[in-house]
């Protein structure tokens, strides 16, 4: 029988309050899913299926905020976290489960926003496409530092204290070196007064941002499916190498025809725009952060596609000034951050009408929010891809692809 103490009058459960719970499955942001006393209960890294003793953090309306106190019965995709970190670090919230579960869970997330805020039924078969390396991979990472208590590493859990990280796993060697290099001088009092690090790795070696000693790189390289791509710690790149070049075939699977006109939205460095570039007669790549619009720029003449431009604009402004100029466009392609694509910009998308919709998405919940929009519109789902980019947490990347009917 599930133990329980302290429940409110009423039987509504307040913080503090200790009690045994079923974990049934896992939900969209990583969270475990439980009921306990009429209630929803989130429980913080768990594993579907755990029976685990929950102390409550707290309380928003019926909604009850948990972490794990004890597992009592242990789900058999439970594994033991080899971080010393894990827990108090922000950084991952899935190493409690093993690879086969992360992925099982990550497709579930995708299956239950498509259902709940899309609205539309999900594929019968969601296949996350594995990651060649789930340890080491990520290259780029952001270190906070707190020069007072000399501390450095990552947030912790929910705060914005620092959690002392002298060795990140999930940190690609590189990366990881840098970090290690940067904690010597911690220690002997030479590292610089800023609250934070910015390191992206590339095929030659890790750009930092500040830099701290005569020799640091400020810009990095990375080749990719026949481009190169130059690109600095101030902006966007993807973090998982090894599934960068499936990632921009899917991205850009259905134009292999080429066409007249392609745009490529939250276009950071130019990931898509260089191989659209070399299928579609014009391109236009729109992205708000100027450091990245000027790589962009570069990395399109590097490579001599002069049929491509560069816009720095937020997207939702640029396609409400200008979508009206372009004509139509047979080719959208979009990749905007988490929060997925402004009102606006989803506005001018539908108002722009193209034949052919990529969404590359890193939040299903937003892109489920987008997708909605776009089907309203008259669009129709062709495809839905998902990429284990981000291994040991609980974020996937999903490609989709509509087409206007
Ligand atoms: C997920 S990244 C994708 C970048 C690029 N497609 C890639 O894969 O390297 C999202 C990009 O959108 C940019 N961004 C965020 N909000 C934006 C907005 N409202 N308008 C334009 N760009 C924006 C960010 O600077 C970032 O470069």
């Amino acid at each position: 029988m599930p133990r329980r103490e302290a429940p409110e009058p009423g039987g509504r459960l307040r913080a503090g309050a200790v009690l045994d719970v079923r974990v049934e499955r896992i939900l969209p942001g990583g969270v475990g899913l439980a009921h306990a006393e009429g209630q929803t209960v989130f429980v913080g890294l768990a594993a579907p299926g755990d029976l685990a003793r929950v102390s409550v953090e707290s309380v928003r309306g019926r909604l009850v905020f948990a972490s794990i106190a004890e597992v009592l019965e242990p789900s058999p995709a439970r594994v033991e976290p080899p971080c010393p970190y894990f827990g108090r670090c922000g950084g991952c919230d899935f190493q409690q489960l093993s690879y086969e579960a992360q992925l099982a869970a990550k497709a579930e997330i995708i299956r239950d926003c498509l259902r709940r805020m899309a609205r539309v039924e999900p594929p019968d078969e969601i296949r996350v496409e594995p990651s060649p390396e789930i340890w080491r991979y990520r290259s780029r990472a952001r270190w906070q530092h707190d020069a007072r208590r000399r501390l450095l590493g990552y947030y912790e859990r929910g705060s914005h204290r620092v959690c002392d990280v002298a060795d990140c796993p999930v940190a690609a060697p590189p990366v990881n070196e840098r970090l290690l290099r940067l904690r010597e001088l911690l220690v002997e009092g030479r590292l610089p007064e800023v609250a934070e690090f910015e390191a992206v790795a590339g095929d030659e070696g890790v750009a930092l941002d500040p830099s701290v000693e005569p020799g640091d790189e400020r810009e990095q390289v990375r080749r990719i499916g026949g481009e190169t791509y130059r690109f600095d710690a101030g902006c966007f790149f993807q973090i998982n190498h090894a599934l960068l070049a499936p990632l921009v075939a899917e991205g850009l699977r259905g134009t292999e025809e080429g066409g007249d006109t392609a745009l490529d939205l939250y276009s950071g460095v130019g990931l898509f725009a260089l191989p659209l570039a070399r299928r579609f007669r014009r391109v236009v790549a729109v992205e708000g952060n100027p450091a990245a619009t000027a790589y962009a720029r570069r990395n399109l003449s590097d490579a001599t596609l002069p049929n491509a431009r560069v816009e720095t604009s937020a997207v939702g402004d640029w396609l409400a000034r200008h979508a009206g100029e372009l004509g139509r466009a047979d080719f959208v392609l979009l990749d905007p951050p988490r929060a997925g694509a402004e009102p606006e910009a989803v506005r001018g998308l539908i108002g722009l009408k193209p034949t052919h919709i990529s969404y590359v998405s890193c939040d299903p919940a937003t892109l489920a929010r987008d997708l909605r929009a776009l089907l309203d519109a008259g669009y129709r789902l062709d495809s839905l891809r998902a990429f284990d980019m981000f291994p040991q947490t609980h974020h996937v990347e999903t490609v989709v692809h509509l087409f206007n009917s």
